[in-house]
């Protein structure tokens, strides 16, 4: 058993003649890692579409991730690639136009694409959500969100203009702000100008940093968000050591675990999140270690 399920463990056996069971299962789920499902439940509906998010909630997983990006005219979409080519049917829609970066088509453009078939046949005619109409979904299914704001040098403003938009959907009250959103981005440029516009977000860099660049990051950024490939229990630590921009501990969601064992190793060295194609395998495996 790792060190961290052993601690968890011991936690609730030592809590029993101190906390009520009810008091006991609270602080043994605090422990568990939060499980995210990577754009949308990935691995079992398109990626980035309203399926896949509602398949997240038809699982019970309340958090999401998604990858924003813009269009021609100024509409913000949730797809994860630069390309439209690899997710919908735009090479037949639109065969002249190689090699069909989402900044090149406009809003109308994208919505006229097939945003399923590519992944089969009983998700035909699904759209790429543009950010509004995804964001409507996840409030409708009660869920929360792990924002990521993709490829945002090619798109000057799009942090503003992200959070107006969050903001238009009410998403920046203190209901929201307090455990339902964060913001993340490989781009610590992006983040920071995420954080300078709206200091009460919470904010996720997505990446590796070395730790004795870490406090750097901790002005800004309230997660450190690597590959879980590239963890250990010491990085784990070390980020743990420093204090994010909201006076609370550095915190850790690896990516993308779809495997139990996996899982059980990152949740072992000590994570926060784990953000998986698979969410129901990560939570059944956290949840009987
Ligand atoms: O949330 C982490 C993960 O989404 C980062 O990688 O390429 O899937 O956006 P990618
Ligand atoms: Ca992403």
């Amino acid at each position: 058993m790792h060190a961290r399920a052993v601690a968890a463990t011991t936690t609730v056996l030592l809590g029993a003649t101190l906390l009520s069971p009810t008091s006991a299962r609270a602080a043994a789920a605090h422990t568990r890692p939060q499980v995210v499902a990577h754009r949308g439940a990935s691995a079992y509906a398109p990626e980035n579409t309203l399926p896949a998010i509602d398949r997240a909630a038809a699982l019970g997983i309340p958090w999401v991730e998604n990858d924003v990006q813009r269009t021609k005219d100024g509409v913000l979409v949730v797809v994860h690639d630069d390309s439209l080519r690899r997710t919908t049917d735009v090479e037949q829609v639109f065969p002249g136009r190689a090699p069909w970066k989402v900044k090149d088509f406009t809003a109308a453009e994208i919505a006229r694409l097939d945003a399923g078939s590519w992944f089969g046949h009983a998700y035909a005619r699904t759209r790429v959500p543009t950010l509004a109409q995804y964001m409507r979904r996840v409030e409708r299914n009660h869920q929360k969100l792990l924002l990521e704001i993709k490829n945002p040098e090619l798109y000057p403003g799009i942090e503003r203009q992200t959070l107006k938009l969050l903001g238009n959907e009410g998403w920046l009250d203190r209901r929201h702000l307090d455990g339902r959103l964060i913001v993340q981005s490989f781009s610590a440029g992006s983040l920071r100008i995420v954080h300078d516009l709206k200091p009460g977000v919470t904010t996720g860099f997505l990446g590796r940093p070395e730790p004795g660049d870490l406090h750097g990051y901790a002005g800004f950024a309230d997660l450190i968000n690597p590959s879980h490939g590239t963890l250990s229990a010491a990085y784990v630590s070390a980020v743990h050591a420093f204090t994010g921009p909201h006076g609370r501990r550095l915190r850790v969601f690896a990516w993308t675990v779809d495997d139990a064992t996996r899982a059980r190793t990152v949740a072992g060295y000590g994570a926060d999140g784990i953000i998986t194609d698979k969410p129901d395998v990560v939570r059944d495996a956290l949840n009987r270690p």
